[in-house]
């Protein structure tokens, strides 16, 4: 399984220096875990005679590229690449505690998982309401970012419900992710969309984009999009709102 996770990560040249990216707040309101206000409850408040542009700081933690799993998780041969994802959790629980009004947005389930059974029940309970206040949120949530040409849809499926499982046990309906995130694969499958729409999420936010589909999109300024991603299944079953980044 671990194998559909490995077929997106060549590129990753672009993203190691996206660590912020302009993430646009998506302002449907959905109902969230009873006594909590995560979810988009959750977003700084906005003033409606402006664009409103939130600036949210994400992951995109290879599991596994150029490295083992472990060397990623652990930050060990850095001479091969600089990452050491553990550490970005625990300076990212830290920093989240400092201000409130900051936010995170964690990608990859694999190595959350991992990092939060090495923490303290302390740590665990400081994490959960983090989560419950919408200051640290889940996006995507599977197992990995996985890839979309190489891969067969029940793989697809099993990696997503291993990974969204996890955050549902662990955090219940805060810790369930809204927005599904592939920032790094290799074109994009309509299928895939089709699977997110159907998972219940609602939006997609995604990179890379064809260059010649890219130069049309921006001056028919169709880079954000109402996806129809099935033929067959009658709308909105499959519609799915969808930006384009890079
Ligand atoms: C999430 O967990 C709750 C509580 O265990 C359970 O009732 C619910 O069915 C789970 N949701 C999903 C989508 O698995
Ligand atoms: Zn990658």
């Amino acid at each position: 399984m671990l194998a559909i996770c490995y077929g997106s990560q060549a590129g990753d040249r672009w993203w190691v220096a996206y660590m912020t990216l302009l993430f646009f707040c998506l302002v449907f309101s959905l109902p969230t875990g009873r006594n909590s206000i995560c979810g988009y409850r959750s977003c700084p408040a906005t003033n409606p005679s402006m664009l409103n542009v939130h600036l949210v700081p994400h992951t995109h933690d290879d599991v596994g590229w150029l490295k083992t799993v472990d060397q990623y998780y652990y930050g060990d041969r850095n001479n091969i690449q600089h990452a050491g994802v553990q550490y970005i959790l625990d300076s990212v629980i830290d920093q989240l505690q400092k201000d409130p009004a900051r936010r995170f947005i964690y990608v990859e389930t694999a190595f959350f998982y991992r990092w939060w059974r090495q923490q303290s029940q302390s740590t665990q309970r400081i994490v959960a309401q983090l989560v419950n206040e919408g200051r640290l949120e889940f996006i995507n949530g599977g197992w990995c970012m996985s890839d979309e040409a190489t891969t067969h849809y029940s793989a697809v499926i099993d990696q997503m419900t291993l990974g969204l499982r996890f955050l549902n046990d662990t955090f219940g309906e805060c810790g369930r992710p809204r927005v599904a995130w592939h920032i790094d694969p290799f074109g994009h499958a309509r299928e895939h969309a089709s699977i997110f729409a159907q998972m219940g999420y609602d939006g997609f936010f995604f990179g890379r984009l064809d260059y010649q589909d890219k130069a049309r999109r921006m001056k028919t300024k169709e880079m954000e999009m109402l996806w129809r991603a099935s033929e067959s299944l009658t709308p909105p079953l499959a519609d799915l709102f969808t930006g384009t980044n890079l």
